[in-house]
């Protein structure tokens, strides 16, 4: 029943893309590449700004790949969706398990009805996702083979930071051999890192930090009703804490580590002692804290460990004869499960897996610990959450099933116009959907050059929380005053039907 009235909700198109006979993507300024960028991208490295304009266009008669790379985000399937939309004629392929069904011609030419019966639902169901990394001459021959086999006018690669240099480096092979298929990438990911002039937030964060602050907030209820536990509530994000901070503006919990403030293990520890200890005083012994799952990467100790397993390679007791005193010494205070955690292998772009690291867990041990060295008479009893997975394939909110559905119709415009190796973005998000602006930036023009597996390899930067914005600020407003009184916000389930206010916000992040 739900599902059904869900599906036959139609997203609002802003005026721009109402009409494609009447739009163009127009030339703006060139963009800044980094230099030592020039020579591993010397055709994209010169590409500009677009924006999408009001002028002569064309129809949209396209063969077009599409495929969905990294975790899901909500949202994703209306891309698909907005691209069916805004072709007048040809044929969408999707590509099954992300990168690597490109790579190996798995696909399946996707219908209208078919993908009106995914409108408004959450995961990636309908092609699958994977996160293969595309850059051995093998992978990129391979799928300049499928694209030319296929004549592909253009490939969209829906995906986060990871999947856009894949969709990069793709764009560049694919000018360079001649091969006529544009690239064209979207940001997801719930993550949120993935910002840049023209983009100011991934699809998907919205939807995953609205599922993660109604739990939050019946948690802290819990909290509050029971009187007698201390949650520790981990949340996915990867490195950046954009996640821990909207949930932090829209739940007011006791506490809300920011990983870029960069603190040390033991300050960490001392400030959540602290608020336990002063909440204890007055009577509280619960609480509810918020751990982003990228805050060990930040810890400096902890990051210089972390850098130094990424360059031993074997994963496993022998790692200890090869650490310095230093990292050693910090390796030996953790808990056997977390030292296994960290040597988890890396996944195929190098990144440490941080959701299987329980942070949340760690904090708990050394928080106990020196509670007792501190003689702490009160009660302290602590509970483990992690928020990740549940919030990947929700069914979007309102924003993010609009925000895909007009990325997905970009997408369409931006390879009949012709352009490559691009990003889309709708800067004015947090205006009326009606006054959208689109635009697409050049792909390389967000990279930078990172270490990945002892290499440097040309990335997407990652954007993590800016500790000048407006955000942070507004956080940093309210945080002491959170920690001892009980200000908990129950924000409640996302809302999908009924009063605007309430269905359409967008993320505070963006409001803020
Ligand atoms: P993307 O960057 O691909 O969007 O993935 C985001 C994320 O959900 C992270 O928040 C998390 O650390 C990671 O994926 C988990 O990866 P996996 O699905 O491989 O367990």
């Amino acid at each position: 029943m739900f599902l059904e009235k869900r599906r036959s909700w139609i997203p609002p198109v802003p005026n721009m893309l109402q009409d494609p006979l009447s739009v163009s993507f127009q030339k703006g300024k060139k963009r800044e590449v980094d230099p030592r960028l020039q020579s591993l991208f010397p055709i994209t490295s010169e590409e500009c700004s677009y924006s999408l304009e009001k002028g002569s266009g064309k129809k949209s008669d396209l063969k077009i790949g599409v495929l969905f790379s990294g975790g899901p985000a909500p949202g994703g399937h209306n891309v698909i969706v907005g691209m069916e939309q805004a072709l007048t004629g040809g044929e969408l392929i999707g590509f099954l398990g992300g990168p690597a069904g490109l790579v190996e011609g798995r696909f399946r030419r996707l219908q209208k009805e078919e993908i009106l019966l995914f409108r408004n639902t959450g995961g990636f169901d309908l092609l699958g996702s994977g996160r293969t990394k595309i850059e051995t001459e093998e992978q990129l021959a391979a799928a300049t083979r499928v694209c030319q086999e296929l004549k592909l006018d253009g490939l969209v690669i829906v995906g986060g930071d990871d999947s856009n240099t894949n969709a990069a480096v793709l764009a560049e092979y694919l000018l360079a051999k001649g091969c006529k298929t544009r690239v064209i990438g979207l940001p997801k990911t719930i993550d949120g890192d993935l910002q840049a002039e023209h983009v100011p937030i991934s699809f998907g964060f919205d939807t995953a930090c609205k599922t993660y602050s109604e739990l939050i907030g019946n948690i802290a209820k819990d909290a509050v009703s029971s009187l007698k536990y201390t949650h520790f509530i981990k949340l996915m994000g990867r490195s950046a804490s954009h996640i821990a901070l909207e949930c932090a503006l829209s739940t007011h919990p006791n506490l809300t580590l920011i990983g870029e403030e960069e603190k040390g293990l033991s300050q960490v520890v001392d400030e959540i002692v602290s608020v336990i200890e002063r909440r204890s005083k007055k009577g509280k012994e619960y609480g509810a804290i918020l751990i982003p799952e990228g805050l060990i990467e930040f810890i400096p100790e902890m990051k210089r460990l972390i850098s130094a397993l990424n360059q031993i390679a074997e994963k496993d007791e022998r790692v200890i004869l090869k650490l310095e005193k230093e990292d050693k010494e910090v390796f030996e205070t953790l808990p056997q499960e977390i030292q296994k955690q960290l040597l988890l292998d890396r996944d195929p772009h190098g990144n440490v897996l941080l959701s299987q690291v329980d942070t949340q867990v760690l904090l708990i041990d050394l928080v106990a610990k020196r509670l007792k060295e501190r003689g702490f008479m009160g009660k302290f009893s602590p509970q483990a959450h992690f928020l990740g997975y549940e919030g990947r394939a929700a069914y979007p909110s309102n924003f993010d099933a609009t925000y895909c559905l007009a990325l997905g119709m970009a997408a369409v415009f931006a390879i009949r116009d012709g352009l490559t190796g691009v990003l889309c973005g709708i800067p004015n998000l947090k205006e009326k959907v009606d006054l959208w602006q689109i635009w697409a930036v050049p792909l390389v023009s967000l990279m930078a050059l990172e270490k990945r597996k002892g290499k440097e390899k040309p990335v997407i930067a990652k954007t993590v929380v800016d500790l000048k914005g407006k955000a942070f600020a507004r956080f940093s407003r309210d945080r002491k005053r959170w920690e001892e009184e009980d200000a908990y916000l129950s924000p409640g389930p996302i809302q999908f039907f009924g009063d605007k206010d309430l269905c359409d916000a967008p993320p505070l992040l963006l409001t803020s």
